[in-house]
């Protein structure tokens, strides 16, 4: 960082910069990832998804009790408005689940006469999976899929996802995946819902600003991108050809790279081996994977640049049988946990957001009235 006349000039992408002391995650460049003091891998291995929420959301892992009444919470409080449903619809076909979701939150937050009183965030958490679930169908003029009752977060948005029948592994995978993309720490979709905090905004206008950030390819929207990447390249023997073509064209490989992870994510690490065990299982064809592991070692290989979680998170969605335009929904009703621990810990030790920039434009310039500006 650099100082000019006073102003600290930081560096482009506030790369390297702190903007706010945290308690709640820290992702680090040897791969190391801790949700309020527990490493990832320990959660990944051992935790449920409400369980890792309320750790996110608390700081602390629940009791029984705690559990089961935060369990129940977002159980009842998912039921979403016929009213949201119908504006939803009225978005037709054509719209994007992910800007569906995000005029959802927009009208659940305009329908919500207590949309400003503490503790309102549970709301937002609970319906986000069936607005996630839905961000498709009902703009398609299908019918909402609602929770099904006494089914677990991870369980319940999946069988909202997809009427396919997942095995046990395949759940418990899928819950795993929801864990990874709950938080992590100052991604940019989590330093926009700060800054809309900061101004003392509500949570909906928060979650839906969370929404708008995460749905460019750079960062929510790759998953998406990784997938229509993996089906292009299909075979494991046109990797390398797909990769150098890439490369040459100076094109940006969806699924790759990472603003603090440079030598490997760790939760693509765990997602690989899932995907390899889902395939294995399953028995038969391993194409997707071995795709995967093709298109990644060549990218190391050219680049050293490792895969990150919405490489292994989108082959995983894709052999649960859910529809890529899902993808970022998914990935936004399990973030929706980590931006509201984000809003609560910004409000409670507020100071509004508001940084300073370097002009370079020009200056001292004189008004020429219309007339005399030529045609
Ligand atoms: N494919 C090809 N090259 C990549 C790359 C990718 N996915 N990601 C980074 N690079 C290259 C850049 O071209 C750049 O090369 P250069 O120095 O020769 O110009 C260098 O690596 C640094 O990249 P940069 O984009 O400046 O780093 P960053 O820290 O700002 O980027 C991302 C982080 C995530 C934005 C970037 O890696 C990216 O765009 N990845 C693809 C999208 C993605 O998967 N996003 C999800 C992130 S979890």
């Amino acid at each position: 960082m650099t100082e000019q006349g006073g102003t600290i000039k930081a560096p482009r992408g506030l790369a390297g910069v702190s903007v706010s002391d945290t308690r709640i995650s820290k992702s680090s460049p040897d791969g190391g990832l801790v949700y309020r003091g527990y490493p990832i891998g320990e959660l990944a291995a051992k935790a449920t998804f409400e369980e890792t929420a309320y750790l996110v959301l608390n700081g602390k892992l629940p009791t029984r009790a705690e559990f089961r009444d935060f369990a129940a919470s977002l159980a009842a409080l998912s039921k979403v408005d016929a009213g949201v449903f119908d504006i939803m619809r009225s978005l037709g076909p054509g719209a994007h689940p992910i800007d569906v979701m995000r005029t959802g939150v927009s009208a659940l937050g305009s329908l919500d006469p207590e949309r400003s009183r503490p503790g309102r965030e549970r709301s937002i958490e609970s319906k986000m999976a069936v607005l996630a679930a839905n961000s498709r169908r009902v703009p398609a003029g299908e019918q909402p899929r609602l929770p099904a009752d006494g089914e677990g977060f991870a369980d319940t948005l999946l069988s909202m996802l997809t009427q396919r029948e997942a095995t046990q592994f395949e759940r418990w995978v899928f819950e795993r995946v929801l864990i990874f993309y709950m938080e992590h720490d100052m991604n940019a979709s989590t330093f926009t819902v700060r800054v809309v905090a900061s101004t003392l905004a509500d949570p909906y206008a928060a979650a839906s600003a969370g929404l708008a950030s995460l749905k460019g390819p750079l960062h929510g929207g790759a998953n998406e991108a990784a997938m229509d990447m993996l089906l292009q390249v299909r075979d494991p023997g046109d990797a390398k050809k797909f990769v150098d073509s890439a490369v040459r064209e100076g094109k940006k490989l969806m699924g790759f790279g990472h603003r603090v992870y440079k030598r490997f994510d760790p939760r693509a690490r765990l997602c690989k081996q899932y995907l390899r065990e889902m395939v294995q299982r399953r028995g038969g064809d391993d194409g997707i994977y071995r795709v995967c592991d093709a298109v990644e070692m060549e990218m190391w290989e050219r680049k050293r640049i490792p895969p990150n979680l919405d490489y292994y998170a989108a082959p995983i969605f894709y052999l649960l049988g859910i529809e890529i335009p899902l993808y970022t929904p998914i990935f936004a009703a399990s973030r929706v946990f980590g931006w509201m621990a984000h809003y609560n810990e910004q409000t409670e030790e507020n100071k509004l957001i508001r940084p300073d920039s370097t002009y370079v434009g020009p200056t001292g310039l004189t008004y020429k009235p219309i007339d005399e500006r030529g045609p």
